[in-house]
């Protein structure tokens, strides 16, 4: 090989692909996850136990396991139902099951974070079950709740790149590509790396800002 094919600018391609999955991954991912998330929080605050344990065992056995071991098992296990199961669907379903788990905590928090003197207040003066909960607590809940969601976006970011275990082509998948084709170990790493904080930091950017334009609307 001559050197030119060692400059990591002529394997931008490679790059720009892990970028692109890890991208969809962590997007497909947080939106099912705030989904589900919400279900979860649902159920865990509810009083109705066939509602409320399945969804506290849920909760707690996702985020008392490593994501690591749920991406093997998603792509394993379901794979023998499934046989030749795509390694990025699994790797999606696994993450967003995970941040499910998270989520809902998030918003369990978030609706918690509501004094339970306003429900008393407004339920004492006639108002609904449902109808307190959506004039007075969920306008509230969602001011505590959205930076939450979007740091649960930059940390999928981050913890994403564990779908490279089961062959995702993600950015950490590509890295090692990259290694392989040029016999260079440091470089790939550093342009991964000063990718990833590339995307973690224009998304903080982007949703800083956002917030501040929430908190004065
Ligand atoms: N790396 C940790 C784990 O394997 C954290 C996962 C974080 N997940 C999340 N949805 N924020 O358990």
């Amino acid at each position: 090989t001559n050197t030119e094919n060692k400059s990591m600018f002529n394997y931008w391609s490679y790059f720009a692909k892990g970028v692109g999955y890890t991208l969809l991954i962590t997007a497909i991912s947080v939106v099912i996850g705030i989904i589900l998330g919400t279900v979860f929080a649902l159920g865990r605050l509810s009083r109705k136990a066939i509602l409320h344990y399945p969804a506290v065992w849920y909760i707690e056995f996702v985020r008392g396991t490593p994501l690591m071991i749920q991406v093997m098992f998603v792509y394993f296990g379901v794979g023998l139902l499934w046989n030749n199961i795509p390694a990025f669907f699994a790797g999606v379903v696994a993450v967003a099951l995970n941040s499910a788990a998270y989520v809902a905590e998030y918003i369990r928090g978030g609706i918690d974070s509501v004094p339970v003197g306003q429900v008393e207040a407004a339920r004492s003066l006639g108002m609904s079950q449902r109808d307190t909960m959506q004039t007075i607590v969920l306008p509230q809940a969602i001011k505590i709740i959205w930076p939450s969601l979007g740091n649960e976006f930059i940390s999928l970011i981050k913890e994403s790149s564990i779908v490279s275990i089961i062959g995702v082509t993600d950015l950490i998948y590509q890295l090692r590509a990259v290694q392989a084709a040029t016999y260079r170990g440091v470089a790939p790493i550093a342009v991964a790396m000063v990718l990833y904080f590339i995307m973690t930091f224009t998304l903080s950017r982007i949703l800083n800002h956002a917030e501040r334009k929430m908190q004065h609307g």
